[in-house]
């Protein structure tokens, strides 16, 4: 299975026959090298509502027909936009064709629409078995202990983690979340992408070298990593 950075928090997965599009924020995303009309998908994953997480989700979805994964409220608002929508909740779980999605809790907020200002309930980080190989994607999400609680029962192959601060973890807070995840690897996303959130990805990937077990993987936008 190939994880691809598109840029920002957006991450595509695929086996060569499944894609799953992760948070498909690409139409003004400056770091997108790939457009909305270009990207396949047959799943796409949202973490919350925030506008650089939701990004393209509804034109992505009308083009592939791809169900959207989400969480209740968020889920709603996408029907109401003519998706097709599997709705979940914060530590539910559910099996589909390729294997899992699990919604993790996530500390941040969710608004939907052109203001944002839209509630759409609990923002959460999502659990990916695909095809046996565990993706963890955090979503925006301060540090919290609950993270703990995911590499009691899972090893995680590859998480994708916030860095940039202001509206998430900034790199010590990440790093310590690498040591609760306890993943395979990690890839530090949400930086560098506008001046509030600009971080050293070299920094991130030196202190869990040095702190944690975790191989850091530094991703630029279009490159992939197998597992
Ligand atoms: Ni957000
Ligand atoms: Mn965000």
């Amino acid at each position: 299975m190939k994880a691809t950075f598109l840029g920002h928090a957006a991450v595509s997965l695929s086996d060569g026959e499944t894609s799953i599009l992760i948070d498909p924020f690409l139409t003004g995303n400056p770091q997108a090298k790939i457009s909305a009309d270009e990207v396949e998908a047959n799943y796409i994953v949202l973490t919350h509502g925030h506008g650089d997480h939701v990004g393209d989700t509804v034109a992505i979805a009308e083009r592939t027909g791809a169900t959207c994964i989400a969480t209740y409220e968020l889920a709603l608002w996408l029907q109401s936009k003519g998706c097709d929508v599997h709705p979940m909740g914060i530590g539910g779980a559910h099996d589909f064709p390729f294997g899992s999605v699990r919604y993790t809790v996530a500390h941040h907020s969710g608004g939907v629409g052109e203001l944002g200002d839209r509630y759409v309930g609990n923002p959460g980080g999502v659990i990916i078995d695909f095809g046996g190989k565990l993706v963890h994607h955090a979503g925006d999400t301060a540090l919290t202990y609950d993270m703990k609680l995911i590499a009691e029962r899972f090893a995680i192959d590859l998480a994708f983690l916030p860095i940039g601060s202001n509206f998430t973890m900034d790199i010590d807070d990440a790093v310590k979340a690498t040591g609760f995840i306890r993943p395979r690897k990690v890839v530090p996303v949400h930086y560098n992408t506008w001046p509030p959130i600009e971080a050293d990805p070299q920094d991130f990937a030196a202190k869990v070298s040095e702190r944690t077990a975790t191989e850091p993987v530094i991703l630029a936008p279009m490159e992939s990593v197998e597992i």
